[in-house]
């Protein structure tokens, strides 16, 4: 499990269950009385009742966080390296293993809302497969034993994009997909505004999704300038994609979410097809380019690393968008808790798997409370599997 840096936990550590007046806290906001915490992210007490009526909430197990703060006990997982400074959001760092693990998966649609997203998802992939003369075929690295020429020959055939090609296309999928954080994230904190209600720890998540995507457009984007063609397309894509995703998240969040999860499945297979083709020397400009430094900072990587270590990040992310996107759209969208508040999933799930479903979710909250607020309080108890999470979330949570 990847501990979030402890300096982020303060805004984002759920409200949860009463904290025992028993405890030994190191606390420095700790008052005489201790309140109670519900586990609603309802503040007013008729609210908090009407969400406990409605059965067990996703991430409400464990010690209270809201008091204590624990960030001075909790070692960050990557120190920075360079002398730039720490300017960015919370974004995954990864192991070369963990970079390796990426499998291309898909979630079979189940609701009628799923087959709408991922057809919804796959007409869009077509249209622009279409539209961009992208074949996704898988040459054998042998052609190029066979014919010295193969790679001019397949490119001509369109069997083949060069890197001209694939960072127009890598340009216009990126410049879309860091829209639908952005516009969740809003929505959520304006929500949060409107009602007068907690967020329950989605919105960071969704915004540091929103910022990493702008990072992976920003990090090809010091590879090649588009032309003034790829720039309109830009402008016309979002033009059209920002109001039509911000009305869709409006009335039917958990449809947005599940898009955007299909949406990263498809940019896994992108990626994925890109990394072989790089591998295969079948893209030479790219084989020994080496990173451009704003990624060495972004994702902490070697001095020496390649464009091909860039990718395998860039990929890395998409499958946690995947993981993330596809787990949130399985939860109760105005009760339950973002379980991914205090802790990242571990990277090879949120590489090999689509997501969580939402009996999953609350284990993985329950979870990372118990790790987190165990290792920094080192006084907290953590709670206790009878009373505490037997008695909430391990129920079997309704799917709602
Ligand atoms: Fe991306
Ligand atoms: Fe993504």
């Amino acid at each position: 499990m990847m501990v979030r840096p402890g300096i982020r936990l303060m805004g984002r550590m759920p409200t949860s269950t009463l904290l025992r007046a028993s405890t030994p806290l190191p606390l420095r906001h700790l008052s005489t009385t201790i309140p109670r915490y519900e586990p609603s992210n309802a503040l007013m007490p008729k609210t908090v009742e009407r969400d406990e009526q409605r059965g067990p909430i996703v991430g409400t197990t464990g010690p209270g966080a809201d008091g204590p703060h624990p960030s001075e006990r909790i070692e960050p997982v990557a120190t920075v390296t360079h002398d730039h400074g720490n300017w960015t959001m919370m974004n995954p760092i990864y192991t070369e293993p963990e970079l390796d693990c990426v499998k291309v998966v898909g979630r079979e649609p189940v609701t009628v809302g799923d087959k709408a997203a991922h057809g919804m998802v796959k007409m869009l992939r077509r249209l622009f497969d279409m539209f961009s003369g992208y074949i996704a075929k898988d040459v054998p690295a042998s052609v190029l034993k066979e014919n010295p020429n193969a790679i001019a020959e397949l490119r001509k055939s369109g069997e083949l994009l060069s890197d001209k090609d694939w960072m127009t296309r890598i340009i216009l999928l990126e410049s879309i997909a860091g829209v639908p954080g952005m516009v969740g994230g809003t929505l959520r904190h304006l929500r949060s505004l409107r009602l007068l209600r907690r967020d329950g720890g989605w919105i960071h998540t969704l915004l540091e999704e929103a910022e990493n995507e702008r990072m992976h457009l920003l990090t090809f984007l010091t590879v090649a300038q588009p032309g003034w063609f790829t720039r309109a397309l830009v402008m016309a894509g979002q033009g059209v994609f920002y109001p039509m995703f911000f009305l869709t998240y409006l009335v039917a969040p958990k449809l947005a979410h599940r898009f955007v999860g299909a949406l990263e499945e498809e940019a896994v297979r992108t990626y994925s097809h890109c990394i072989n083709d790089v591998e295969k020397g079948f893209v030479p400009e790219w084989t020994d380019k080496p990173a451009p430094q704003i990624a060495i900072d972004y994702w902490r990587l070697k001095p020496n690393a390649s464009l091909l270590d860039v990718i395998k990040a860039v990929r890395a992310d998409e499958a946690t968008h995947r993981f993330v996107n596809h787990s949130l759209a399985d939860l109760d969208q105005t009760r339950d808790f973002n379980p991914f508040a205090l802790a990242e999933a571990p990277a090879e799930i949120r590489g090999t798997k689509f997501g969580f479903t939402r009996d999953e979710s609350a284990q993985f909250a329950v979870e990372s409370q118990r790790k987190l607020l165990g290792q920094s309080h080192g006084g907290i108890s953590p709670p206790k599997e009878k009373d505490e999470v037997e008695g909430q979330n391990s129920k079997k949570v309704e799917t709602e």
